[in-house]
């Protein structure tokens, strides 16, 4: 084996002009739990479809599992499962009946692959279901059949892109324990999510992507320390008479680096010993009435994305509310 279980070199996946992933490059280390936090579109399907082999990159290349993703397709191939954002599943089958399925295209021997449905059933505990149609099951437990399936030939490496998308909270908590249970058995796991909370909550390390670029990659904990320890402070505020012509006076603040809002809710990311009080002012003079105004203590992995990309994860679908300030400043090269 390799010091990592994935490096990515330059990673490109062009379709047609658009640049999905463009020239990505990291190393995912053995055993960790990798996270690509992104929102829609940032490109994070495209690289888990290059690195699984399903999609062919533009330029770039990687190992995984020690192998070459160009030249030895066959070989990353046997030491990587999927978990994919779309559900693969027979629900007129039952659930052994799925997973034998599966097993078979793996070509794993008739009685070692009956060993280990048994013993993934365990892992997510639902052995009592073995033998009953998937059509039954709500969709935490086709989930929870969709991950051990992506085990069955024995991965050292598990991809799961947005493996919780669509569940509810105690669904999504079981399939996080289930992902720390595979972790902990040995498997490198890299999951996508657009959930802030999920990628806190999973991984040793997060990738923020956007425009299929990495905006910031580290610990979660040192992603949100980077900046408190910058010169950067994010304000939340309600402005109950919030109006656009006011978003711009914030936006064209000097110390102001980038604006999300939501309704009447504003979360403005500035720099400076006085920033807050520029900000005050300038919503008063304007008119503004403030219900409330807070320096957010505790920064937040949502705070990070706002500050290293310059816009909030919910804006991103709808470039039109993409906030940089009006010196042309991107927040990008004020937190390294
Ligand atoms: N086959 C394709 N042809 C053309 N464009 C594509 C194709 N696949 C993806 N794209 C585009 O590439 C970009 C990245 O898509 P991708 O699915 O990787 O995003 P994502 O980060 O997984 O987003 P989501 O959170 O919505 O799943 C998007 O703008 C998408 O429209
Ligand atoms: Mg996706």
């Amino acid at each position: 084996m390799t010091e990592y279980a994935i490096e990515v070199n330059k990673l490109t996946k062009k379709f047609d002009d658009f640049t999905a992933v463009d020239n990505l490059s990291l190393n995912v280390d053995e055993g960790e739990i990798f996270g690509f936090l992104g929102p829609n579109g940032a490109g994070k399907s495209t690289t888990i479809r290059m690195l699984c082999t399903l999609s062919q990159p533009t330029s770039g290349n990687a190992k995984v599992a020690g192998y070459d993703l160009m030249k030895d397709h066959a070989m990353v191939r046997e030491n990587i499962g999927l978990v994919a954002e779309k559900m693969i599943m027979y629900d007129r089958l039952t659930a052994s009946e799925n997973l034998r399925f599966f097993g078979k295209l793996y070509a794993i021997p008739k009685q070692k692959l009956e060993e280990r449905i048994d013993e993934l059933l365990e892992l997510v505990n639902m052995q009592e279901w073995k033998n009953t149609q998937i059509s039954k099951f709500s969709t935490g437990m086709k989930q929870r059949i969709n991950v051990i399936r992506a085990l069955l030939p024995d991965p050292k490496i598990l991809f799961m892109d947005e493996p919780t998308l669509g569940l509810d909270p105690q669904t999504t908590f079981s399939i996080r324990d289930i992902t720390r249970d595979i972790n902990k058995s040995g498997v490198t796991v890299i999951l996508t999510t657009h959930a802030m909370t999920e990628a806190e909550a999973l991984s040793d390390r997060v990738a923020i992507i956007d425009h299929g670029q990495i905006a910031a990659l580290d610990t979660p904990h040192n992603l949100k320390k980077m900046i408190s320890t910058s010169d950067t402070t994010i304000f939340s505020t309600r402005i109950t008479n919030l109006t656009s012509q006011l978003i711009e006076k914030i936006k064209s603040l000097e110390v102001v680096t980038a604006v999300a809002h939501d309704n009447y809710d504003l979360k403005i990311s500035a720099s400076g010993s006085d920033s807050l009080n520029q900000i005050i002012d300038t919503i008063r003079r304007e008119g503004g009435n403030i219900s409330s105004i807070v320096n957010t203590a505790e920064s937040t992995l949502e705070d990070v994305f706002l500050t290293v990309t310059g816009k909030d994860m919910r804006d991103h679908a709808n470039e039109k509310s993409t906030t940089y300030n009006s010196h042309g400043q991107t927040p990008k090269s004020r937190v390294r």
